[in-house]
């Protein structure tokens, strides 16, 4: 495994449109090998997510720590799910509002507005497809990640810069905010 160098916002990879993965690449050992780089070098940075334009790879691929029974024995990679192709459909209006950071935006954060609870559909790491609803800061990772798999940064969700905070005066002016 290797810990993958991860593209800064500025870097035109990360505002171009990831292509989808055939269900036959997945057999490659080198995107497995990718996939598990990719949670190797989320860890090493603290991510809960890492999407694979953000490592120079314009594939639909994420991998993401989720807070749910899709992260239960995931075996040594621990709680980090790979998800492939994944389509993104909101679950009814609700819409909250909370902090985001993201890797390719060190030391960064603000308040960024996603769909409370949605439904996903996409592939796992060996071709099986994965149909489920999921909300709270999981769908929030999910819905981020995927962004990044169009060329989005949270930067383009927020609704007013007036919340967008240095990590250090975020520790110092709003850690102790509560979740909505
Ligand atoms: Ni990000």
């Amino acid at each position: 495994m290797a810990i993958l160098k991860v593209a800064r916002m500025g870097h035109p990879v990360l505002r171009a449109r990831a292509r989808p993965i055939e269900r036959i690449e997945l057999a490659n050992p080198a995107v497995q090998k990718l996939i598990d780089d990719m949670i190797e070098t989320m860890h090493e940075y603290r991510g809960a997510g890492l999407a694979a334009p953000q490592v120079h790879e314009g594939i639909r691929v994420f991998v993401a720590l989720l807070e749910d029974d899709l992260a239960a024995n995931r075996g040594p990679a621990g709680a980090a799910v790979p998800l492939i192709n994944p389509e993104v459909t909101p679950v009814g209006d609700g819409v909250v509002v909370n902090w985001e950071g993201c890797l390719s935006i060190p030391e960064v954060r603000g308040r960024v507005p996603r769909a409370r609870e949605i439904k996903v559909r996409a592939l796992d790491r060996h071709g099986q497809l994965l149909d489920f609803r999921i909300r709270g800061f999981s769908a929030r990772v999910i819905q981020h990640e995927t962004d990044h798999l169009d060329g989005i940064l949270f930067l383009d969700r927020m609704e007013s810069f007036e919340t967008l905070t240095y990590l250090e005066e975020f520790s110092k002016f709003w850690a102790s905010e509560r979740e909505e």
